[in-house]
Order: structure tokens, then sequence, then C-alpha cells
């Protein structure tokens, strides 16, 4: 039954489609008209104006999928680029320290043959002239192996320090800088450079060695490339390893002068390099700084009064064994 007494219900009218008021309306003046409706025989437009709402709000959040689909494959594709490049630049770094290690190995060489070569021509003339006996074969045969050894152990060293090897292992770090100069020796030497491993105690590390004597190589190769840059007259190489409380160190330090000013604070990004095209890449040191983090380390740089100092710093929980 109707009732008498009950207020008639107020009545909302309905206008005749008014969304084409409403649609060119920013937010903040579609809240606005939300207020006023909703005070006013325009309450019907509510509903319409919370469709408007819901309309923009998928049109937006389409906008935004779209957005971060795109970003998703963007990033992903820097990735790819990344790790491409860091492929490209640990194959690029092994050339290079291939090719140095040629040089250093040709250099090791030299001096056996060319006194392999002295000795036999000796054992000519000393045939010829009657001089030859058994205590001169024993000598002759104790001198050619003291050469070849010298060659053998060179190869071996060059050998392994080629062979990809991906497991890690405990290693020491007096051995492994020990290995490294054999390689070397003959090269620094020749070129009146001196170096002065100053630690006696060996200490252990956790890493793959080989990558290891490559950070030392890449290290001591910069020094040897200023030194001869700068025509500099004393040349020496000062290797230091400690312990500390929580860190293993290890210090190397020439007397070359330092690192240029205006790229000391980005040698360890890739391609930065003052060496001309031929002579750098700039990767060493990046490649450097790949292996120290590795190692669960850093590399870091300082000009000292004499040269540059690089220090390899291992937290010990991490690297240490
Ligand atoms: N001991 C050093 N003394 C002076 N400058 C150095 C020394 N070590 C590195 N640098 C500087 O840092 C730059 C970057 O070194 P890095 O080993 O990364 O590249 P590179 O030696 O130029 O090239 P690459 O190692 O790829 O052959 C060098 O070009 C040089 O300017
Ligand atoms: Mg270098």
């Amino acid at each position: 039954m109707r009732n008498p007494f009950a207020k008639p219900e107020p009545s909302i009218k309905r206008r005749k489609n008014p969304e084409g008021e409403y649609a060119h309306l920013d937010t903040a003046e579609l809240l606005d008209a939300v207020k006023k409706s909703a005070h006013s025989d325009h309450r019907a437009d509510l509903d319409i104006l919370l469709n408007v709402f819901l309309d923009r709000y998928q049109a937006r959040q389409q906008e935004l999928d779209d957005i971060n689909h795109h970003l998703e494959t963007r990033i992903q594709d820097e990735v790819n680029l990344r790790e491409a490049n860091h492929k490209l630049y640990e194959q690029q770094a092994k050339m290079a320290a291939m090719g140095e290690m040629m040089d250093a190995v040709a250099h090791q060489w030299k001096q056996p043959l060319n006194a392999l070569s002295l000795i036999s021509d000796m054992l000519q003339g000393d045939f010829s002239s009657g001089s030859v006996d058994q205590a001169y074969i024993d000598e002759f045969t104790q001198d050619t192996h003291q050469q070849i050894d010298h060659m053998v152990t060179t190869l071996n060293e060059f050998r392994t320090f080629f062979r990809p090897k991906s497991t890690e292992e405990s290693f020491g770090i007096k051995r492994c800088i020990q290995s490294v100069l054999i390689l070397v020796n003959d090269e620094f030497m020749q070129k009146g450079i001196s170096i002065h491993i100053q630690s006696e105690k060996e200490i252990l590390i956790r890493g793959i060695e080989n990558e290891f004597k490559h950070l030392v190589l890449n290290i001591i190769n910069n020094s040897k490339d200023a030194f001869e840059e700068r025509k500099i007259k004393q040349r020496d190489i000062y290797i230091n390893f400690y312990t500390d409380d929580t860190h293993i160190n290890l210090e190397i330090e020439d007397t070359a002068g330092g690192i240029p000013k205006e790229v000391i604070h980005n040698i360890f990004k890739p391609e930065v390099t003052t060496k001309p095209e031929g002579k750098g890449t700039g990767i060493g040191l990046y490649m450097s700084m790949q292996i120290a983090q590795k190692l669960g380390g850093s590399l870091y740089v300082v000009n000292s009064d004499k040269g540059a100092r690089f220090l390899l710093e291992i937290l010990i929980n991490k690297g240490s064994f």
C-alpha cells in the first residue's frame, strides 16, 4: 500500500547523452563534476562520470603496460648487449695477453737459443783442433741441458697460463707472481726493469689461478709501457702482500711517474686508454677489476710520489682459504 505520509522520492533527472559533456574534462574538472552532481539533480550522472573515470583508468593502465613491456624488452636487450660486450672484452684481453706473452717468450728464448748456437759452433772448432774429450762432452751436455731446461720451463708456464681452467682452487700469491715473472723476466731485465718482491710469507687465496696471474701481468705490463713511453731511468716495481684483520692485500707500485690525471678516475672502465691505436685497447685494467671482484675483492689505484700504486684488496672470509 502506498504510504500517504511518506515523502515523495526525489526525482533523478536523466539527461540525454551527457557523456559528451564530460569527455573533454581533465581529471580535476571531472572530480569537480562528481562533487557537484552528487548534490544536485544530476546525481544520475554519477555512474556516467564513473564510467568516464574507468575508461580513462583502463586506457592509462594499457599505456603503462605497453611502456613496461617496452622497458622490459629494452632492459633485456641492454643486458644481452652487455654480456656480448663482456665476452668480447674477455676474448680481446686474452688475445692481447697472448700477444704480450709471445713477445715475452720470444725474449726468453732468444738468449738460450743464442747460447746453444754458440756452444754448437764451438764444438765444431774444438773438435777440429782435437780438444774434445770426455770432460768436454760432459760440460757440453750440462750446458745444453741447462739452456733447454730454461726454454722448457718458459714454454710450460706459457702453456699453463692459457690452458682454460674454470675451477676455483686455493693457491699461493707468491708462487703465482713468481711464475708470471718466469715468463717476463728476460724482457723486463732487457728493458732495465727490476721487480722486487718484498714479502716473505706465502699467502693463500681462493680463485682461478690463471685469472690472478692475468691481473698481475696486466698491472706490471702497464708499468713496463709507462717506463718505456716516458723513457724513465730508474725502473723499479715493488710488490708487497700482507694480511690485516679483515683483508688480504697485494700492492704493486712502480716508479714510472703515475697515472695521467685525465684518466685516473676511469681506468677501470673499458676502453679507457692513453695509448695510441694498436698499442693499447684500454681493456687490461677493466679485466683486472672483473677478476678482482671474482676473487671477492676490489682493485684501487693512487699515484704516489714515485708512480702508480695498485692495491688489490680481498675480504678474508670470502677470498681466503
Ligand atoms: N702503471 C701505470 N703508469 C702510468 N699509467 C698507467 C699505468 N697503468 C695504467 N695506466 C694508464 O691507464 C690506462 C688504462 O690501462 P689499461 O691497462 O686498462 O689499458 P691499456 O694499457 O691502455 O690497454 P690494454 O691493457 O688493453 O693493452 C693506460 O692507457 C695508461 O694511461
Ligand atoms: Mg694495459
